[in-house]
């Protein structure tokens, strides 16, 4: 069993999965704006594909395998694709970001299949926010898979609340909230300026200093121990509640230096690094039934030491968005 180290020192144990680029929600900050507004008609790799390229990660010593879109749970076959994930031996964590919305449904039968946990998007409680935001979504929805979710026992259950300003900022109080008595973790993540986003961003972006601000104002933050193999979250806790409040600040203390992710497009194709365009592509080996694990090595290789956004760098229009790398 070989393992996957980049020129860094940076061991990769993480893999994302994008298993379909549709997602049945709109949110503006997801698409690519402006005149990166192309769709290239990607043909998603099938399940069997999938656990092809998931078979040999696992042999190369990833550990934990996440689930995203577009929305993952728009995709047929999902339960199944868990199913099999599951089975892989080595695979210690297997987890799935979801806007929630198909999860009534679904919590149940994905958690017999194996899936562990699940992070919810979720960026407003306060219904006409919500479909504002998402180009018409259903806020009940989403709670509703929230509670399925709590349920089935998808633990821990955390939500992602990409903080706006103007947008959604005024509800960071009503989040934190969230964590008094639930056992949920709630993170806010810094809004990343993506393709063709610049002036958007610009506008709404609120840096994380200032959202620890908002949070402090609201009661004793306490320092939340690390949990095993976690992200890029820096945790705390009200004093004496229940759940956790997190921090993702991609934008204003990048966290490259921790990177152990590889990423995987729904097409087949290997990505290194969120912001770098570079991509290995697995799908001619797929198809000749030649062996992966070179195509692994060569991605890792890869990896920058850090990148910054396509914003920083002056965005050009690349090639994808966040929908169709998963975020
Ligand atoms: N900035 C920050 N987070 C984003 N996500 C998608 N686009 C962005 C962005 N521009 C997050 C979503 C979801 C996950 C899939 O990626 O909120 O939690």
């Amino acid at each position: 069993m070989g393992a996957l180290t980049d020129p860094f020192g940076r061991r990769i144990e993480y893999l994302r999965i994008s298993v379909v680029d549709r997602c049945n929600l709109g949110c503006f900050y997801c698409q690519p704006g402006g005149q990166c507004k192309h769709r290239r008609a990607a043909k998603p790799l099938t399940r069997s594909q999938l656990l092809q390229v998931a078979g040999t990660a696992a042999e190369l010593g990833i550990r934990k395998i996440r689930l995203t879109g577009g929305e993952p749970l728009v995709r047929k076959d999902i339960v199944e694709i868990v199913r099999g994930l599951a089975g892989l031996p080595g695979i210690e964590d297997l987890s799935l970001t979801t806007n929630g919305t198909h999860l009534a449904a679904l919590a149940q039968p994905l958690k017999e299949a194996g899936l562990r946990r699940v992070n919810i998007s979720l960026d407003s409680l306060d219904a006409d926010n919500f479909a504002r935001i998402t180009a018409g979504g259903d806020l009940q929805a989403t709670l509703d898979g929230i509670s399925a979710a709590l349920q089935a026992g998808l633990q821990p259950l955390k939500i992602n609340m990409v903080v706006m300003k103007g947008i959604n900022d005024r509800e960071i109080p009503a989040f934190a909230e969230l964590t008094r008595t639930e056992e949920i973790h709630v993170r806010f993540i810094e809004y990343m300026p993506m393709r063709g986003q610049d002036e958007t961003w610009r506008k709404y972006y609120l840096p994380s200093g200032e959202i620890m601000r908002r949070l402090a104002a609201g009661g004793e933050l306490v320092p939340a121990p690390e949990e095993d193999m976690n992200g890029p979250a820096v945790n705390y806790r009200y004093r004496g509640a229940t759940g956790i409040l997190g921090l993702i600040t991609p934008v204003s203390r990048h966290f490259c230096a921790a990177c152990n992710r590889l990423r995987l497009t729904n097409d087949g194709k290997l990505r290194p690094c969120l912001f770098a365009d570079k991509e290995v592509d697995l799908l001619p080996a797929l198809l000749a039934g030649k062996d992966l694990r070179p195509l692994f090595a060569a991605a890792v290789i890869q990896k920058p030491s850090h990148d910054v956004s396509p914003a920083a760098r002056g965005a050009s229009c690349g090639p994808r968005g966040m929908a169709e790398i998963g975020g």
